[in-house]
C-alpha cells in the first residue's frame, strides 16, 4: 500500500490484501474462522491501516464485513473513516445496544460496516475477554461474513489475547518491515501462551505487503 489510508479495492496496490483475503478465505472454509484480530508487537506497526484496508477489500467481494475498533486505548478508525468516536463498541457493550444501530456504512464502500471504539473507559482491558464482547461477536457472526478487529499491540496490552479467546476468532499478526524479530517472537509467544490461534504473519512495509499464512 502506498501513502493513502484507504486503498481502492480493485487497484494494483490492493493486490497484497486480496491475496491475504484469499488465503484467509481458504482457512475460513476449513476452520470456520469468522473473526480476525489484527494485532502487532508494538505501537505504530500498521495494525489500523492493514485492518481497515483488509476489511475494505473483503467487503468489496463478499457479504457484509464488520470492522470494529477494539483498540480502545488508542482508537483511530473514527478518524480514518471520518465519523464520530461515540457511540461505538464501548457504548454497545455497556448499554446493550443493537450493534447495527451504532455502525456506520458508506455508500461508496459496499458491504463495509464500521463500529468505532466509542466512549472512553477507565479500564479498557476489561472489555476484550468479557462475555458481553463474546455475545456481540456471536451476533455479528450471525449477520456478517467476517468481523475484523483492530486491537492494541501485544507487548503493551493483553487485549488481543482477550479478543482471540472468543470462539471462531483468530489472530493476524502484523510485523513492520523494520520491526525486530525478537519483538515478533515475544508477541507470538505471548499469544501462544494464552492459546490464541494465529492465522499467520503479515509484513507491512510502505508500498508492499507480504505474508506467511
Ligand atoms: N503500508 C503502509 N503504507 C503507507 N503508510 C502506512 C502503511 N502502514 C502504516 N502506514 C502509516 O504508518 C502510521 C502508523 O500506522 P497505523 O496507525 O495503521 O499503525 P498502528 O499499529 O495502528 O498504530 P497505533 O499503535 O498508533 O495504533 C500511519 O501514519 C499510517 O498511515
Ligand atoms: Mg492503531
Amino acid at each position: 500500500m502506498s501513502g493513502n489510508f484507504l486503498v481502492e479495492p480493485d487497484s494494483p496496490s490492493a493486490e497484497p490484501l486480496r491475496a491475504l483475503r484469499l488465503a484467509l478465505e481458504a482457512r475460513f472454509g476449513s476452520r470456520e474462522t469468522r473473526g480476525l484480530v489484527f494485532t502487532s508487537p508494538l505501537p505504530g506497526d500498521g495494525r489500523s491501516t492493514i485492518a481497515a484496508n483488509y476489511a475494505l477489500v473483503a467487503a468489496h467481494v463478499q457479504r457484509p464485513v464488520l470492522l470494529i475498533d477494539a483498540d480502545m486505548r488508542k482508537p483511530s478508525l473514527h478518524t480514518m473513516f471520518d465519523v464520530p468516536l461515540a457511540p461505538g463498541l464501548v457504548d454497545v457493550l455497556r448499554d446493550r445496544l443493537d450493534p447495527w444501530e451504532a455502525t456506520h456504512t458508506f455508500p461508496a464502500l459496499g458491504n463495509l460496516h464500521v463500529l468505532t471504539a466509542g466512549s472512553s473507559l477507565p479500564r479498557p482491558g476489561d472489555v476484550a475477554a468479557s462475555p458481553a464482547m463474546g455475545d456481540l461477536l456471536e451476533k455479528a457472526y450471525a449477520d456478517c461474513e467476517s468481523v475484523v478487529l483492530d486491537s492494541p499491540p501485544v507487548l503493551v496490552a493483553a487485549d488481543a489475547s482477550g479478543l482471540a479467546s472468543h470462539s471462531m476468532t483468530e489472530v493476524v499478526m502484523i510485523m513492520n518491515h523494520s520491526g525486530k524479530r525478537r519483538h515478533l517472537a515475544s508477541a507470538l509467544r505471548k499469544l501462544t501462551v494464552t492459546e490464541a490461534k494465529i492465522v499467520g504473519v503479515v509484513v507491512n512495509r510502505e508500498g508492499a505487503l507480504t505474508g506467511d499464512f
